[in-house]
């Protein structure tokens, strides 16, 4: 079956059975591979990428439920807030090994973009299911509040 699916602005058609795994697309059909395999259970967040710029879990959504979407991995995140949360994240050198980060900084440029001013709680609500075995969760929560800050002043 071919399925039709923009990503990252760009129209793919990809040959792959439905019920292919939206990560598996991602990764070994059009190499996208910053979008990273952790747990395959939505149990963890490694694989969020956007659909219509909400989170979700790629390696859990068949290619036939992203049809005729716009998904944007780690690779095309150009929003204001994605780009004040990467300087951020940068800024504060939140990564340690960097494996759940592709996913942590897609779950963080959302909820910045559907929240500019997110409290402690709203921030442990969206992040909640981005488990990170390097334990940076205190850095990633200040990176969050400075891309917030950032983002308020212009
Ligand atoms: S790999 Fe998808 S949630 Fe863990
Ligand atoms: S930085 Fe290593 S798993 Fe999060």
């Amino acid at each position: 079956m071919t399925v039709s699916i923009n990503i990252n602005g760009q129209d793919h058609e990809l040959d792959v059975p439905p019920e292919t795994p939206l990560l598996w697309a991602l990764r070994d059909n059009v190499k996208l591979t910053g979008t990273k395999f952790g747990c395959g259970l939505a149990q963890c967040g490694a694989c969020t990428v956007h659909m219509a710029g909400q989170p979700i879990r790629s390696c859990v959504t068949p290619v036939s439920a992203v049809v005729g979407q716009h998904i944007t991995t780690i690779e095309g995140i150009d929003t204001k807030a994605a780009k004040a949360i990467q300087a951020a994240w940068e800024e504060l050198a939140v990564p340690q090994c960097g494996y759940c980060q592709s996913g942590q900084i897609m779950a963080a440029s959302a909820l910045l973009a559907n929240n500019p001013s997110p409290t402690d709680n709203d921030i442990d609500a969206a992040m909640n299911g981005n488990i990170c075995r390097c334990a940076t969760y205190v850095r990633i929560r200040e990176a969050i509040k400075q891309a917030a800050k950032e983002s308020a002043q212009g």
